[in-house]
């Protein structure tokens, strides 16, 4: 299904070489200050660097359809569009016969036949992600009433890995300094090197984004099915290219004892505080008010240009396969103000299920 959340309900529509992609948000109170340049910044975030990213250069014209009249929110639904203009889609229709390794061509074939659309990966495009970002915006500017800051950072790329654990104003303001959205520009230049070895092997490279909450009140979460995990993950997953999501210690926790693991409690000018934070933010599927500590991998970009190995389905015979096209040799600098911007709208959607909004 293209629509998710309860009370903040995002849709999305469009494809990657469609006429444009979009969103439209619905849940949103009236009088919230949204403006163009707002959406513009979050967006210019997601655009690719030419030689850290794909060459497909698209200015994201948007277009204000519904929800929003002089910069302010109406009460109903928001609908943003944003337009496909830098595209190339004869590099795509032999993937119809011979699909892409790690690419989502095989299954969609198989489950949407002849009408599937391949132009660019169709829906499976990384493109659907720029609508999701601008749904992000209008999240990011209602969780600002409430005091509650999301900030996203490239933690890994490859075999660099960002082990210090940064402030969240440090974050917002160093990651958009470098184009590889690193919490550090000496990492920005390690992490840039990975990228460029990989593209230059015509292969591609992987990584890591670690996403950082503050200020929520303690409580969020809809237990017991839609936990503030659980509703996370959910909508982290449906960024393409998401492998694994982990809160906290995360699967670290698996080999520790609970002594270690436990978090003790203190308390803090009338506050109760945890002393460390294994817990990543949340307990029993409810925020503790402690930072959200959120770690997202991404695996390395499917389309590379080294020859690969595929079957023909026209034929049923093996056959090798050579990428040609506008690829990202890796998926996670663009993809940091996505996760911010998922995490985001899961927050506004759980706070006003919660009343903690509106
Ligand atoms: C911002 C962004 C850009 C992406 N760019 C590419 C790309 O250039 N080439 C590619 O093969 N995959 C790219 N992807 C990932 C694919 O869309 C994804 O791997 C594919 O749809 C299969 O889905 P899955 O990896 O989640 O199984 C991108 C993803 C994101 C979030």
């Amino acid at each position: 299904m293209n629509t998710i959340g309860t009370a903040f309900r995002i849709t999305l529509f469009g494809s990657s070489h469609g006429t444009a992609v979009g969103c439209t948000v619905d849940g949103c109170p009236p009088g919230i200050s949204i403006r163009r340049e707002d959406l513009e910044s979050d967006l210019s975030l997601r655009r690719p660097e030419p030689g850290i990213g794909t060459a497909r250069i698209e200015e994201d014209a948007i277009g204000i359809i519904s929800g929003l009249v002089d910069s302010v929110s109406t009460g109903t639904p928001i609908t943003i569009t944003i337009a496909n203009r830098d595209v190339d889609s004869s590099k795509y229709i032999k993937f119809k016969r011979i699909p892409r390794p790690g690419h989502a061509d095989f299954p969609a074939i198989m489950r949407y036949g002849e009408a599937h659309d391949i132009r660019g990966g169709g829906q499976f495009s990384g493109r659907m992600t720029a609508p999701l970002v601008a749904a992000g915006t209008v999240a990011k500017a209602l969780l600002s009433m409430l005091g509650v800051k999301v900030a996203a950072y490239t933690q890994s790329i490859g075999k660099v890995v960002d082990d210090d654990d940064h402030d969240l104003q440090l974050v917002l303001e160093e990651s958009r300094q470098n184009s590889i959205r690193a919490a550090s520009a000496d990492m920005a230049e390690l992490m840039r090197g990975e990228i460029l070895s990989a593209a230059e092997d015509g292969d591609s490279v992987g990584g890591a984004i670690q996403c950082h909450c503050e200020g929520l009140p303690v409580g969020v979460g809809e237990p017991f099915f839609d936990t503030l995990e659980g509703e996370i993950s959910k909508m982290l997953f449906s960024i393409p290219g998401v492998k694994g999501v982990e809160f906290g210690s995360g699967f670290r926790a698996a080999g520790m004892r609970g002594s270690e693991h436990n978090d003790p409690y203190a308390a803090l000018e009338g506050q109760v505080i945890t002393v460390t934070n294994n817990h990543g933010g949340i307990l029993g599927g409810l925020s503790t008010g402690m930072p959200l500590r959120i770690r997202v991998a991404f695996k390395p970009t499917a389309s590379i240009a080294k020859e690969q190995r595929s079957v023909d389905l026209a034929t049923m015979k093996e056959a090798s396969l050579r990428i040609e096209g506008r690829h990202d040799p890796c998926i996670v600098p663009r993809a940091v103000v996505v996760v911010e911007a998922v995490v985001s709208i899961v927050l506004v959607d759980l706070c006003l299920r919660g009343g903690f909004l509106g």
